[in-house]
């Protein structure tokens, strides 16, 4: 199992200081299959080196460096041994205004750069709405332009109903979503949305579920560590 941890616009670079000297020692209970991830924000990013757990960014500008007001390239990230990124979060698609075509255009930079990809997919309450059908073929369109044979790939899928709602999908609905996005992507797959200590083990007993990613639920180390070692 994959557990990651998205802070969001959340902690700071102390509280994430503390976050990770809290969580470390206990990291020695998990599964050792099991992989860690945390995603804090930038301005948390440190030279963190542990084999417990690798940090990720959020999110970054498909360049090396340059004139990109506000941004941050892999210049910056590579400071900070940085060589993992979250690519398509549905809050970067929607509040940010991320299209498609910049989403693939940032894929292909970072796989160019041999970075290891979690690449975020999922639909809206009103395309859920209307079956499985149309779900997968939004979420098929979120793969257009995406080299979905790299081999440093994870898919995570998160109805975005689900995120930060309390409101997790069904077993049912995670498990024929999983089933139909493996015959087209055959990569770990994430589920997100809602994940929690109280639904952590039905959503990981789910056969084609290689992992999570956790908002609201990774944001204290208890609650985090009660997903991971549960
Ligand atoms: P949530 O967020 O766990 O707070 O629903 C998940 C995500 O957006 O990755």
């Amino acid at each position: 199992m994959i557990y990651a941890a998205n802070f969001k616009t959340n902690h700071t670079r102390q509280s994430t200081r503390e976050y990770l000297g809290r969580l470390q020692p206990q990291l020695i209970k998990k599964h050792p299959n099991d992989k860690v991830y945390i995603f804090p924000p930038l301005t948390a990013l440190d030279d963190y080196t542990s084999a417990d757990f690798t940090i990720g960014a959020q999110n970054a500008y498909p360049v090396k460096n340059g004139a990109f007001t506000g941004e941050v390239g892999i210049e910056q990230l590579a400071e900070f041994n940085i060589k993992t990124i979250l690519i398509g979060h549905s809050e970067r698609r929607d509040i940010l205004g991320e299209s498609q075509e910049e989403v693939a255009k940032k894929f292909a930079f970072f796989k160019e750069q041999g970075f290891e990809i979690i690449y975020c997919i999922g639909e809206s309450l009103e395309i859920r709405e209307q079956g499985i059908e149309a779900v997968m073929e939004h979420l098929i369109s979120q793969f257009e332009g995406i080299d979905t044979t790299y081999e440093n790939f994870v898919v995570a899928y998160e109805p975005i109903w689900a995120i930060g709602t309390g409101r997790t999908a069904s077993v049912e609905e995670i498990t024929q979503t999983h089933n139909a996005l493996k015959k087209v992507v055959d990569k770990p797959l994430l589920y997100g949305g809602s994940v929690k200590g109280a639904n952590i083990a039905e959503i990981s007993a789910i056969e084609n579920v290689d992992g999570v990613l956790v908002g609201g639920a990774s944001l204290k180390t208890e609650t985090f560590l009660e997903l991971v070692l549960h």
